[in-house]
């Protein structure tokens, strides 16, 4: 299943699941926001082809979902603006739980674009991988971030004090979760056109 997201631009973005031809632009888009160092507790981009396509063989092989946004009017490996993925949990008994990452190209941020490839991940997620419960993390400095997990209706649940050391800068981690039923109980419709 794919969608359709209008951009008030004009532009039409595709939201749709990962296919091999995606992998170098979700990798650029991953390399650019590790070069940013704001946002992510990592701090080496990925320029390894075979660390890429190992990546995309255990998505495709742990039947994850990575759902990518695609601009067709651009050349590869640009078309893809942004990335969501919903992984396992490392743990047999937490089957149910799905791991919440996302990455949207500065260019396309605040254009509703993080919103709709959350949502399209989160039902697929119950869907194909009978996934019940979300959970992610952000810095506490992710303003952006926050404020749209929260308006998705995630909850805080935690924060460890001064997880991460960037730049010597102490910053704390927020972790948040999302019960999907809830979720589509509040969201009975998208905002994208199903094609
Ligand atoms: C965080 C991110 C995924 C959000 O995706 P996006 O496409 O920009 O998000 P959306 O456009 O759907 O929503 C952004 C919301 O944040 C709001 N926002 C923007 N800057 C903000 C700020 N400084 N403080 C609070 N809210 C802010 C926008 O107004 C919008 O809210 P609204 O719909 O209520 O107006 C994206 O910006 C991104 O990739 N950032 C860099 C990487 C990152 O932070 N990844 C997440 C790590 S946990």
């Amino acid at each position: 299943m794919k969608r359709l997201l209008k951009l008030k631009s004009g532009e039409n973005i595709i939201i749709k699941h990962l296919t091999k031809l995606d992998v170098d632009g979700v990798w650029y888009n991953f390399n650019e926001v590790i070069e940013e160092g704001s946002y992510l507790p990592v701090f080496f981009p990925v320029r390894s082809q075979l660390e890429k396509d190992s990546w995309y063989r255990n998505i495709k092989k742990g039947n994850e979902i990575c759902i990518v946004g695609e601009n067709l009017d651009l050349k590869a490996p640009y078309n893809i603006i942004g990335q969501c993925e919903v992984l396992n949990s490392d743990w047999d008994a937490a089957e149910h739980v799905g791991v919440l990452g996302i990455v949207i190209r500065d260019k396309y941020r605040d254009l509703t674009i993080g919103r709709n490839l959350i949502d399209f991940a989160i039902r697929e997620s119950k869907i194909l991988n009978n996934k019940e419960k979300i959970i992610l993390s952000s810095f506490s400095t992710n303003k952006r971030a926050l404020h749209l997990f929260k308006k998705l209706g995630f909850e805080v649940i935690g924060v460890r004090k001064k997880q991460f050391l960037m730049d010597s800068i102490y910053i704390d981690e927020v972790m948040m979760e999302l019960w999907i039923d809830d979720y589509l109980n509040e969201n009975k419709q998208n905002f994208t056109i199903d094609l």
